[in-house]
Protein backbone atom coordinates (compact mmCIF):
# COMPACT_ATOMS: atom_id res chain seq x y z
CA UNK A 1 0.00 0.00 0.00
CA UNK A 2 0.99 3.58 -1.21
CA UNK A 3 0.80 6.06 1.67
CA UNK A 4 1.47 9.69 0.61
CA UNK A 5 1.81 12.89 2.53
CA UNK A 6 1.48 16.07 0.61
CA UNK A 7 3.37 19.60 1.29
CA UNK A 8 0.75 21.67 2.51
CA UNK A 9 -0.17 24.70 0.44
CA UNK A 10 -2.39 26.77 3.00
CA UNK A 11 -0.72 30.59 3.77
CA UNK A 12 0.98 30.14 7.23
CA UNK A 13 0.88 26.35 7.45
CA UNK A 14 3.39 24.64 8.90
CA UNK A 15 1.74 21.50 10.51
CA UNK A 16 2.15 18.05 8.20
CA UNK A 17 0.26 14.93 8.05
CA UNK A 18 2.80 12.83 9.19
CA UNK A 19 6.31 13.38 11.07
CA UNK A 20 9.04 11.48 10.12
CA UNK A 21 8.72 9.31 14.03
CA UNK A 22 4.93 8.44 12.61
CA UNK A 23 6.48 7.16 9.23
CA UNK A 24 9.16 4.73 11.30
CA UNK A 25 5.98 3.13 12.69
CA UNK A 26 3.91 2.86 9.15
CA UNK A 27 6.83 1.24 7.16
CA UNK A 28 7.45 -1.38 10.01
CA UNK A 29 3.49 -2.14 8.95
CA UNK A 30 5.62 -3.23 5.26
CA UNK A 31 3.83 -0.20 3.63
CA UNK A 32 5.29 2.35 1.51
CA UNK A 33 5.34 6.13 2.57
CA UNK A 34 5.93 8.46 0.04
CA UNK A 35 6.37 12.29 1.35
CA UNK A 36 6.94 15.69 -0.77
CA UNK A 37 9.67 16.75 -0.42
CA UNK A 38 9.66 19.71 1.64
CA UNK A 39 6.50 18.57 3.32
CA UNK A 40 7.88 18.79 6.91
CA UNK A 41 10.04 21.63 6.27
CA UNK A 42 7.36 23.96 8.42
CA UNK A 43 7.70 21.50 10.79
CA UNK A 44 11.30 21.34 11.35
CA UNK A 45 11.29 17.88 9.69
CA UNK A 46 13.70 17.65 6.63
CA UNK A 47 13.43 15.51 3.87
CA UNK A 48 16.63 13.15 5.31
CA UNK A 49 14.11 12.66 8.23
CA UNK A 50 11.83 11.27 6.14
CA UNK A 51 13.99 9.08 4.47
CA UNK A 52 15.80 7.94 7.34
CA UNK A 53 12.24 7.03 8.78
CA UNK A 54 12.15 4.72 5.63
CA UNK A 55 10.18 6.76 3.23
CA UNK A 56 10.84 7.91 -0.12
CA UNK A 57 11.22 11.54 -1.26
CA UNK A 58 10.13 13.12 -4.28
CA UNK A 59 8.93 16.70 -5.49
CA UNK A 60 6.83 15.20 -8.19
CA UNK A 61 3.10 16.24 -6.71
CA UNK A 62 1.34 14.63 -9.92
CA UNK A 63 2.79 11.46 -9.16
CA UNK A 64 2.78 11.03 -6.09
CA UNK A 65 -0.88 11.92 -6.41
CA UNK A 66 -1.17 9.14 -9.25
CA UNK A 67 0.08 6.40 -6.90
CA UNK A 68 -1.59 6.92 -3.60
CA UNK A 69 -3.78 4.27 -2.08
CA UNK A 70 -4.41 6.46 1.05
CA UNK A 71 -3.70 10.61 1.16
CA UNK A 72 -3.20 11.78 4.73
CA UNK A 73 -3.36 15.46 4.76
CA UNK A 74 -3.65 18.66 7.45
CA UNK A 75 -6.04 21.06 5.49
CA UNK A 76 -8.36 18.98 2.71
CA UNK A 77 -6.61 18.94 -0.69
CA UNK A 78 -7.38 21.24 -3.61
CA UNK A 79 -9.63 20.01 -6.20
CA UNK A 80 -7.13 19.55 -8.28
CA UNK A 81 -5.18 17.54 -6.03
CA UNK A 82 -8.67 15.28 -5.54
CA UNK A 83 -8.88 14.79 -8.88
CA UNK A 84 -5.78 13.43 -9.66
CA UNK A 85 -5.94 10.23 -7.00
CA UNK A 86 -6.74 7.25 -8.24
CA UNK A 87 -10.37 6.35 -7.91
CA UNK A 88 -11.38 4.37 -4.98
CA UNK A 89 -8.20 6.21 -3.01
CA UNK A 90 -8.58 6.55 0.82
CA UNK A 91 -8.12 10.24 2.01
CA UNK A 92 -7.43 11.27 5.67
CA UNK A 93 -7.73 14.60 7.48
CA UNK A 94 -8.67 17.87 8.53
CA UNK A 95 -11.75 17.53 5.85
CA UNK A 96 -14.47 19.90 7.43
CA UNK A 97 -17.40 17.84 6.07
CA UNK A 98 -19.79 19.89 8.13
CA UNK A 99 -18.94 23.55 7.41
CA UNK A 100 -17.59 23.06 3.76
CA UNK A 101 -19.95 20.21 2.08
CA UNK A 102 -19.91 21.47 -1.06
CA UNK A 103 -15.93 21.11 -1.00
CA UNK A 104 -15.97 17.62 -0.51
CA UNK A 105 -18.26 16.89 -3.77
CA UNK A 106 -15.33 16.12 -5.82
CA UNK A 107 -14.06 13.61 -3.58
CA UNK A 108 -17.45 12.16 -3.71
CA UNK A 109 -16.89 12.22 -7.83
CA UNK A 110 -13.67 10.35 -7.29
CA UNK A 111 -15.32 7.67 -5.56
CA UNK A 112 -12.89 8.33 -2.42
CA UNK A 113 -13.33 7.25 0.96
CA UNK A 114 -12.42 9.87 3.14
CA UNK A 115 -12.06 10.06 7.35
CA UNK A 116 -12.70 13.48 8.35
CA UNK A 117 -10.21 13.38 11.93
CA UNK A 118 -12.24 15.97 13.53
CA UNK A 119 -15.43 13.71 13.49
CA UNK A 120 -13.09 10.73 15.18
CA UNK A 121 -15.81 10.08 17.59
CA UNK A 122 -13.99 11.30 21.54
CA UNK A 123 -14.21 8.01 22.85
CA UNK A 124 -12.19 6.51 25.31
CA UNK A 125 -10.92 4.18 22.50
CA UNK A 126 -10.51 7.08 20.15
CA UNK A 127 -8.85 9.12 22.60
CA UNK A 128 -5.27 8.73 20.64
CA UNK A 129 -6.99 9.92 17.93
CA UNK A 130 -8.93 12.98 19.16
CA UNK A 131 -7.24 15.58 16.83
CA UNK A 132 -9.89 18.60 17.56
CA UNK A 133 -8.17 18.16 21.52
CA UNK A 134 -4.64 18.42 20.36
CA UNK A 135 -5.28 21.28 18.23
CA UNK A 136 -7.92 22.98 20.76
CA UNK A 137 -5.02 22.87 23.54
CA UNK A 138 -2.57 24.40 21.23
CA UNK A 139 -4.33 27.08 20.24
CA UNK A 140 -6.06 28.12 23.63
CA UNK A 141 -2.03 28.72 24.54
CA UNK A 142 -0.52 30.31 21.88
CA UNK A 143 -3.98 32.67 22.19
CA UNK A 144 -2.83 34.09 25.48
CA UNK A 145 1.43 33.97 24.50
CA UNK A 146 -0.02 36.34 21.55
CA UNK A 147 -1.88 38.64 23.81
CA UNK A 148 0.67 38.68 25.64
CA UNK A 149 2.95 40.02 23.20
CA UNK A 150 0.43 42.18 21.69
CA UNK A 151 -0.51 44.16 24.93
CA UNK A 152 1.60 47.47 26.24
CA UNK A 153 1.65 46.10 29.32
CA UNK A 154 2.58 42.54 31.72
CA UNK A 155 0.23 40.43 33.01
CA UNK A 156 1.43 39.74 36.50
CA UNK A 157 0.74 41.92 39.48
CA UNK A 158 4.02 43.29 40.07
CA UNK A 159 4.79 45.00 43.60
CA UNK A 160 7.84 46.80 43.78
CA UNK A 161 9.14 49.45 45.84
CA UNK A 162 8.89 52.34 43.02
CA UNK A 163 4.76 51.32 43.46
CA UNK A 164 2.17 48.66 42.24
CA UNK A 165 1.28 47.59 38.58
CA UNK A 166 -2.12 46.01 38.27
CA UNK A 167 -2.47 42.68 36.70
CA UNK A 168 -3.48 42.50 33.42
CA UNK A 169 -7.52 41.48 32.69
CA UNK A 170 -7.93 38.82 30.52
CA UNK A 171 -11.65 37.45 29.21
CA UNK A 172 -12.16 34.12 27.93
CA UNK A 173 -15.39 32.96 25.52
CA UNK A 174 -15.94 29.44 25.85
CA UNK A 175 -15.09 27.15 28.20
CA UNK A 176 -14.39 24.00 26.49
CA UNK A 177 -10.58 22.58 25.48
CA UNK A 178 -8.94 25.09 24.09
CA UNK A 179 -10.77 27.73 26.61
CA UNK A 180 -9.80 25.98 29.51
CA UNK A 181 -6.23 25.85 28.28
CA UNK A 182 -6.28 29.90 27.71
CA UNK A 183 -7.51 30.31 31.32
CA UNK A 184 -4.94 28.26 32.72
CA UNK A 185 -2.84 29.85 30.66
CA UNK A 186 -3.34 33.36 31.69
CA UNK A 187 -3.20 32.60 35.46
CA UNK A 188 0.10 30.85 35.23
CA UNK A 189 1.06 34.49 34.00
CA UNK A 190 -0.63 35.83 36.46
CA UNK A 191 -3.49 37.45 34.48
CA UNK A 192 -7.15 37.81 36.12
CA UNK A 193 -9.58 36.09 34.42
CA UNK A 194 -12.88 36.22 33.81
CA UNK A 195 -14.54 33.61 31.66
CA UNK A 196 -17.90 32.89 29.96
CA UNK A 197 -19.49 29.81 28.85
CA UNK A 198 -23.35 28.23 28.15
CA UNK A 199 -22.59 24.87 29.20
CA UNK A 200 -23.38 25.01 33.33
CA UNK A 201 -20.63 22.14 33.71
CA UNK A 202 -17.70 24.90 32.20
CA UNK A 203 -18.33 26.71 35.53
CA UNK A 204 -16.91 24.46 38.04
CA UNK A 205 -14.06 23.35 35.33
CA UNK A 206 -13.53 27.67 35.20
CA UNK A 207 -13.54 28.32 38.80
CA UNK A 208 -10.95 25.45 39.66
CA UNK A 209 -8.68 26.95 37.42
CA UNK A 210 -8.58 30.14 39.78
CA UNK A 211 -10.96 32.83 37.06
CA UNK A 212 -14.19 34.22 37.53
CA UNK A 213 -17.17 32.28 35.88
CA UNK A 214 -19.52 34.95 34.75
CA UNK A 215 -23.20 33.80 34.64
CA UNK A 216 -25.99 34.90 32.70
CA UNK A 217 -30.14 34.05 33.65
CA UNK A 218 -30.42 32.37 30.39
CA UNK A 219 -33.75 30.89 32.18
CA UNK A 220 -33.78 27.73 32.45
CA UNK A 221 -32.84 27.08 28.58
CA UNK A 222 -31.54 23.78 27.45
CA UNK A 223 -27.94 24.49 26.18
CA UNK A 224 -26.18 20.92 25.37
CA UNK A 225 -26.87 18.15 24.41
CA UNK A 226 -26.96 14.66 25.47
CA UNK A 227 -23.15 14.67 24.77
CA UNK A 228 -22.28 17.22 26.86
CA UNK A 229 -22.14 19.57 23.48
CA UNK A 230 -23.21 23.37 23.26
CA UNK A 231 -26.36 23.82 21.53
CA UNK A 232 -27.18 26.82 19.03
CA UNK A 233 -28.96 29.25 21.11
CA UNK A 234 -31.56 31.59 20.48
CA UNK A 235 -31.08 35.17 19.22
CA UNK A 236 -32.33 36.09 22.58
CA UNK A 237 -30.47 33.81 24.57
CA UNK A 238 -27.30 35.01 23.04
CA UNK A 239 -28.59 38.75 23.03
CA UNK A 240 -28.45 38.22 27.44
CA UNK A 241 -24.84 36.93 27.08
CA UNK A 242 -23.97 39.88 24.31
CA UNK A 243 -24.36 42.40 27.21
CA UNK A 244 -22.55 40.89 29.96
CA UNK A 245 -19.47 40.03 27.73
CA UNK A 246 -19.40 43.55 26.61
CA UNK A 247 -19.59 44.71 30.37
CA UNK A 248 -16.71 42.75 31.05
CA UNK A 249 -14.82 43.42 27.63
CA UNK A 250 -14.21 47.51 28.21
CA UNK A 251 -11.92 46.61 30.84
CA UNK A 252 -10.41 43.26 29.20
CA UNK A 253 -6.65 43.82 28.52
CA UNK A 254 -7.04 40.48 26.11
CA UNK A 255 -10.05 39.13 25.18
CA UNK A 256 -9.91 35.45 23.75
CA UNK A 257 -12.30 33.86 21.63
CA UNK A 258 -13.20 30.08 21.61
CA UNK A 259 -16.90 29.41 21.30
CA UNK A 260 -18.34 27.30 19.11
CA UNK A 261 -21.00 24.63 18.48
CA UNK A 262 -19.95 21.27 16.49
CA UNK A 263 -21.07 21.87 12.79
CA UNK A 264 -22.33 25.57 13.03
CA UNK A 265 -20.81 28.36 12.41
CA UNK A 266 -19.29 29.92 15.12
CA UNK A 267 -21.53 32.02 17.78
CA UNK A 268 -21.16 35.81 17.52
CA UNK A 269 -20.44 36.98 20.88
CA UNK A 270 -18.65 40.29 20.78
CA UNK A 271 -19.95 43.15 18.37
CA UNK A 272 -18.46 46.60 17.12
CA UNK A 273 -19.78 48.00 20.18
CA UNK A 274 -17.50 47.18 22.91
P1 LIG B 1 -16.16 23.25 21.28
O1 LIG B 1 -14.83 23.54 20.65
O2 LIG B 1 -17.23 22.62 20.48
O3 LIG B 1 -16.74 24.63 21.88
C1 LIG B 1 -15.96 25.44 22.74
C2 LIG B 1 -16.81 25.97 23.86
O4 LIG B 1 -17.72 26.96 23.36
C3 LIG B 1 -17.68 24.92 24.57
O5 LIG B 1 -17.33 24.88 25.94
C4 LIG B 1 -19.10 25.43 24.35
O6 LIG B 1 -19.95 25.17 25.46
C5 LIG B 1 -18.87 26.91 24.17
N1 LIG B 1 -19.98 27.66 23.54
C6 LIG B 1 -20.77 27.29 22.51
N2 LIG B 1 -21.69 28.23 22.24
C7 LIG B 1 -21.48 29.25 23.11
C8 LIG B 1 -22.09 30.50 23.33
N3 LIG B 1 -23.13 30.92 22.61
N4 LIG B 1 -21.62 31.28 24.33
C9 LIG B 1 -20.56 30.85 25.08
N5 LIG B 1 -19.94 29.69 24.92
C10 LIG B 1 -20.38 28.87 23.94
O7 LIG B 1 -15.98 22.40 22.61
P2 LIG B 1 -14.83 21.41 23.04
O8 LIG B 1 -13.66 22.16 23.51
O9 LIG B 1 -14.65 20.44 21.95
O10 LIG B 1 -15.47 20.68 24.32
C11 LIG B 1 -16.85 20.60 24.51
C12 LIG B 1 -17.21 19.38 25.35
O11 LIG B 1 -16.53 18.21 24.92
C13 LIG B 1 -16.87 19.53 26.80
O12 LIG B 1 -17.96 19.03 27.54
C14 LIG B 1 -15.68 18.64 27.00
O13 LIG B 1 -15.59 18.17 28.32
C15 LIG B 1 -15.99 17.54 26.04
N6 LIG B 1 -14.79 16.83 25.62
C16 LIG B 1 -14.75 15.48 25.72
C17 LIG B 1 -13.62 14.79 25.38
C18 LIG B 1 -13.55 13.32 25.49
O14 LIG B 1 -12.54 12.74 25.28
N7 LIG B 1 -14.64 12.67 25.80
C19 LIG B 1 -12.42 15.47 24.89
C20 LIG B 1 -12.58 16.89 24.79
C21 LIG B 1 -13.71 17.52 25.15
Amino acid sequence: MNVVVLRETQPGETRVALVPESVHKIVALKATVKVESGAGLGAARTDDDYREAGAQVTPDRSSLLGSADLLVVVNKPSEQDIHQLPKGAVLIGFLRPLDEPAALTHAVAQHLTTFAVELIPRITRAQAMDALSSMATVVGYKAVLLGALHIPRMFPLLMTAAGTVPPARVLVLGAGVAGLQAIATARRLGAVVDAYDVRAAAGEQVRSLGANFLEVDLGGLKTEDAGGYAVELSEEAMERGRALIAEHATTADVVITTAQVPGRRAPLLLTNGW
